[in-house]
């Protein structure tokens, strides 16, 4: 039986709320994505929330509102989705990469310290895999610069917690992304948290065009009203025909984690006497159990592809590191050597389905598989 890499978790329910808006005159952002933020807001305990149509137009949205732009550099790590650091280039500010940790892969808090200019303007911490940074460490790790704003990249971290905190706690922005694979998802999509009112007053601008009234407000009532430009934004908000498939997920994150870990739990148990490497554990994290990922001698990992995929079995790479990818090796002229930590992890690792609609079965298959095809494998290309 073939086991896809991802399988989302809408239910019937979803198509019924998607036909609701259909019905009504407005496609576009209107009721039921304020009605989405403020469930945000409450989920987050926080102040302020924005729905986003990616999170690298939020991303785009939020540097244009910290007015980052050509002549900044952004800090950001070396193992991450190639996003995170697009988003610096897309508003014409440089990325500089950082490697990370090499247990837990996350960007460490003495290693952005090492990397800041008198040009640096803000980091973007990646919570890779649904593990939290040290946000905290961070900050103290910045001193007295206090103009360098921290945005976590909480792409794949919703539900996950660091010392009790979630995401937008320690922080000027955290920005999720429901992308189709997200633990939250509507296919495309995400969200904005922050406790600071002004950046709050600024991102409900620079998310769409600058422009002083949302469409919704500019139509109330029966006379037009006339709008201004009061900056320059982009079309980042989220229209209600997909933010109609986020309420009954939003909710229920927490009891699907459970059964990500329960999952995650089988293939920890499974893989704990074999050669192959996992993530180290990150102190005091809940881990939100995005992906699950593991490492192989890099000789042998797309064999490991293959082999997984001739059986079926769908798998993808979280990631090769940004660096070395061609358009930034050829900007830059980034070496594998500059980041050995993120060179060599995203030269070995592959990424196992992880869903709640995995089944027990469908997991088994994919367990066989690894001990089967990519255990041997790995033994022989051991030194
Ligand atoms: C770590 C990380 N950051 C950013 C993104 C970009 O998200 P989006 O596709 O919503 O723009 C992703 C998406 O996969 C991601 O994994």
């Amino acid at each position: 039986m073939p086991v896809p890499f991802y399988l989302h978790d809408l239910d019937p329910e979803a198509a019924e709320a998607v036909a609701k808006v259909v019905a009504t005159p407005f496609l576009t952002s209107g009721a039921v994505g304020r009605e989405v933020e403020q469930q945000l807001r409450d989920f987050f305990a926080i102040d302020h929330a924005f729905l986003i149509n990616s999170w690298t137009n939020g991303a785009v949205a939020t540097l244009l509102a910290l007015e980052v732009g050509p002549g900044d550099e952004v800090i950001v790590p070396a193992m991450t989705f190639i996003a995170s650091a697009n988003v610096a280039r897309l508003v014409g500010a440089r990325p500089v990469f950082v490697d990370v940790d090499p247990e837990t892969l996350l960007i460490q808090p003495e290693a952005v310290a090492a990397a800041v200019s008198p040009r640096t303007r803000a980091v973007i911490p990646v919570h890779l895999y649904g593990r939290m940074c040290d946000l905290p460490g961070l900050r103290a790790a910045l001193g007295p610069r206090e103009d360098i704003a921290i945005i976590e990249d909480a792409a794949h971290c919703f539900e996950g917690l660091r010392d009790g905190d979630p995401p937008g706690r320690h922080s000027e922005a955290a920005i999720f992304s429901f992308y189709a694979t997200k633990n939250v998802t509507c296919g495309e999509g995400g969200a904005i948290v922050t406790r600071d009112p002004e950046l709050a007053t600024r991102l409900a601008r620079t998310r769409l065009h600058g422009m002083s009234e949302l469409a919704i407000d500019r139509m109330r009532g029966a006379r037009y009203q006339h709008w201004d430009m009061l900056c320059l934004g982009t079309k980042a908000n989220l229209p209600d025909l997909l933010a109609a498939l986020l309420p009954p997920q939003i909710a229920g994150v927490r009891s699907r984690l459970a059964r990500r870990e329960a999952l995650a739990a089988r293939y920890e148990a499974a893989f704990g006497e074999t050669p192959l490497r996992l993530p180290g554990p990150v102190a005091g994290s809940l881990d939100a159990r995005h992906l699950f990922c593991i490492h192989l001698p890099p000789a042998c990992r797309d064999e490991a592809i293959l082999a997984l995929n001739a059986r079926g079995i769908g798998v993808t790479v979280n990631y090769r590191a940004v660096p070395t990818l061609t358009y930034y090796r050829e900007t830059y002229g980034h070496g594998p050597e500059d980041f050995p930590v993120s060179q060599h992890w995203g030269d070995g690792t592959l990424s196992l389905p992880l869903y709640p609609r995995l089944t027990d079965q469908q997991q088994d298959e994919v367990i066989a598989a690894v001990l089967e095809d990519v255990v041997p494998l790995v033994q022989r290309t051991r030194p």
